[in-house]
């Protein structure tokens, strides 16, 4: 199975990014960490990260179209893009949200509302860049 994970804005910075929250894992090194967590579970993991919307909603909508399931990480549109919402409404296969931090424990209120959690099967949140492990081995249990 064909598995996307698809990164939203800022996640590009991962490692440099506030580490004390998102850890020292870069984005490359994610990227290829889930690439081989993907090749344990038997999936052909793809791993895409955008700071630009109208591409996340592209690679969405192509992911409705062929069928892929998807691993979400929206960051911060997350809290307030309806775009995104809609386009996660349209897709067919299961769809896991995932955060590296956990948004709902922490003080920004903003960060209390997901546009995504209705269409995802699960969301995990709060494990560091493992969060993308368990979220690909819950797409390979089915
Ligand atoms: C995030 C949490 C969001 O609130 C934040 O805007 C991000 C990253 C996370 O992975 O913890 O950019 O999605």
């Amino acid at each position: 199975t064909r598995v996307l994970v698809l990164n939203g804005p800022n996640l590009g910075r991962l490692g440099r990014r506030q580490p004390e929250i998102y850890g020292h894992t870069t984005h490359a090194e994610l990227a290829h960490q889930c690439v081989e967590w993907g090749q344990a579970l038997g999936l052909d993991v793809e791993v895409r990260q955008t700071n630009h919307e109208g591409e996340m909603l592209d690679w969405l909508n192509a992911a409705a179209d062929d069928g892929n399931p998807v691993v979400l990480n929206a960051a911060a549109w997350t809290h307030y893009s309806y775009a995104i919402h809609d386009a996660c409404a349209q897709l067919t296969a299961p769809l896991v949200e995932v955060h590296i931090s956990d948004p709902r424990q922490r003080p920004e209120e903003f960060r209390h509302t997901s546009v995504v959690t209705p269409f995802a099967v699960e969301v995990v949140a709060g494990h560091g860049v493992d969060g993308y492990r368990l979220a690909l081995e819950l797409l390979a249990r089915g």
